[in-house]
């Protein structure tokens, strides 16, 4: 063989395998980096200017003891006052765009649209316009976990009347502020509406495991499909925004490739992926197959007349299949399945999938005990995704990595070059991947976790007044990327000073 077609033949192996692939890639210009924050996790003012009410004012009011270290979001990062300083963050950042949820019942305190709340509706006016005045995108969430509690009184997502209510939410929204949003999602995760929220350990605080959970899936796929409907008939030719849904979702294989593990694997895939993504992105629509079989046999066996999870009608079925331009995803960290070895509660969605799920004991951890990096989960949750369910167009919506305080995060700095090398890779092996959003622009209000848990770039100081927020080293980092659109893990700041970029030459004008 003469050394030439030695040569090319190696490098040809060497290229498939990657040995010597040092190749810088990039992201591409258009790609969107952005930021991510919920209302009531910033928000404070909780009762302020006529916000009314919501699940989870109640449910931290009532349960003080639930909160790790006590702290609510009664004031939380004060950014209902403070958004200005967050707007002057998210230029020193230099992102493109900046991901929040607008409260329900800030603007509409009643939960119905018979009273609007001026104030309320101000707030957000003054967010968008200071963003755009930036050139930052706003990417709005329509929902974000803190229903009216008005609307909980009569049932929450467990009426079948919610997914009308959320429409003309939805609607007020549009009216308002879609000549300026362009980006749209309507819910943020419907496993943790649903699922976790019925679980009894967050709110609205009510157990319904296998019921009312099952029950809330339906009526929040309804409500998604119903708003995106209404924004594809009376805005979009209009406004021309895309409409989206976060979804959270995360990688699962078999903890060896035994036959079982993997099973299990592909039930806890199809309880956790598919009952959110079939009804939007498969060719059939509706809920998988698998998991109407495994639901309705239990039922069966415990007595129930009918399935314990709900039908969804032909007509039904239509409303949801292709309701979004783009499938939010957030995603956190992947689990190991196995078939279980213990008992769950019954009826219950973990007594239904009856698997066990775990971490790899090598992966780094956070603070948080759910959540280690497996950074490669990212990578092949996307080429499941494109095998799947055909190539859909997906924006990050969230992805973060949680600490203790201080400054130097250099665990968030890791994780963070870790898994954006991970969204390359998943980019160039053919993902129609559109955008990445950190899970969070600064510490907030973790849920019942409270402040325990810190997820921001920034750091905030909840016993300062004005919640004085200071760059971590990981805001340098990301400011790095975004501005060179490639992950170096050799580069360090020369000093931990940040200064605002983004917007600059508009102010100079
Ligand atoms: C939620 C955020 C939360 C984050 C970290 C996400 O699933 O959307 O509200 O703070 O997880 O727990």
């Amino acid at each position: 063989m003469n050394l030439r077609l030695l040569q090319f033949l190696s490098c040809c192996v060497l290229c498939v395998y990657g040995w010597t692939d040092n190749r810088i890639r990039k992201f591409k210009n258009d790609f969107s980096f952005g930021v991510s924050t919920s209302a009531y996790q910033v928000e404070g003012a909780w009762d302020v200017d006529g916000k009314g009410e919501s699940i989870w004012d109640r449910f931290l009011h009532e349960h003080p003891e639930v909160i790790a270290d006590g702290r609510n979001g009664d004031v939380a990062c004060d950014s209902y006052h403070q958004y200005q300083r967050d707007v002057e963050m998210l230029r020193e950042l230099g992102v493109d765009h900046y991901r929040f949820s607008i409260s329900w019942p800030r603007i509409l305190p009643t939960g119905y649209p018979n009273v609007i709340n001026e104030k309320g509706i101000q707030y957000y006016d003054n967010l968008i316009n200071e963003l755009l005045k930036y050139g930052i995108q706003p990417m709005v969430t329509l929902y974000h976990y803190d229903l009216p509690q008005a609307l909980q009184d009569l049932g929450g997502w467990i009426n079948p009347l919610s997914a009308e209510w959320f429409e003309d939410f939805a609607r007020v929204v549009f009216d308002k502020y879609g000549d300026r949003v362009k980006y749209w999602i309507t819910i943020n995760q419907p496993s943790g509406v649903c699922v976790d929220g019925y679980s009894g350990l967050i709110a609205p605080g009510v157990v319904s495991k296998g019921v009312g959970d099952y029950i809330c899936v339906k009526n929040v796929m309804l409500a998604h499909a119903r708003a995106y409907r209404l924004y594809e008939k009376e805005y979009k030719n209009k406004y021309k925004g895309q409409v989206g849904i976060s979804l959270g979702l995360s990688w699962a294989h078999g903890v060896t490739n035994a036959t079982e593990n993997e099973d299990a694997a592909a039930i806890y895939r199809d309880f956790t992926i598919g009952l959110y993504m079939d009804p939007i992105w498969s060719e059939a629509g509706g809920f998988p197959r698998s998991v109407r079989d495994r639901v309705a046999k239990k039922s069966k066996e415990q007595g129930y007349k009918e399935s314990r999870l709900p039908t969804l009608s032909p007509e039904e079925i239509k409303l949801i299949k292709g309701s979004a331009d783009f499938l939010g995803l957030n995603h956190y960290t992947s689990f190991l399945v196995e078939p279980a070895d213990q008992q769950f509660d019954s009826p219950s969605v973990d007594d239904d999938m009856g698997v066990k799920i775990s971490h790899n004991k090598n992966w780094r951890s956070s603070n948080s005990v759910w959540l280690k990096s497996a950074p490669y989960g990212i990578y092949r949750l996307c080429l499941y995704l494109n095998k799947v369910y055909n190539y859909p167009q997906v924006f990050i919506t969230e992805h973060g990595w949680s600490t203790t305080t201080g400054l130097n995060d250099q665990s968030r700095v890791t994780t963070l070059r870790d898994y954006l090398s991970a969204i390359l890779f998943a980019i160039e092996d053919g993902t129609d991947l559109r955008g990445y959003t950190v899970w969070s622009l600064m510490d907030n209000v973790e849920w019942i976790a409270g402040t325990s848990d810190r997820f921001g770039l920034y750091e905030v100081d909840f016993d300062s007044e004005e919640k004085k927020r200071t760059a971590r080293l990981s805001a340098l980092v990301y400011k790095r990327i975004i501005e060179k659109r490639i992950v170096e893990n050799e580069w360090e700041p020369e000093n931990w000073q940040i200064e605002i970029t983004k917007g600059k030459e508009r102010e100079e004008l």
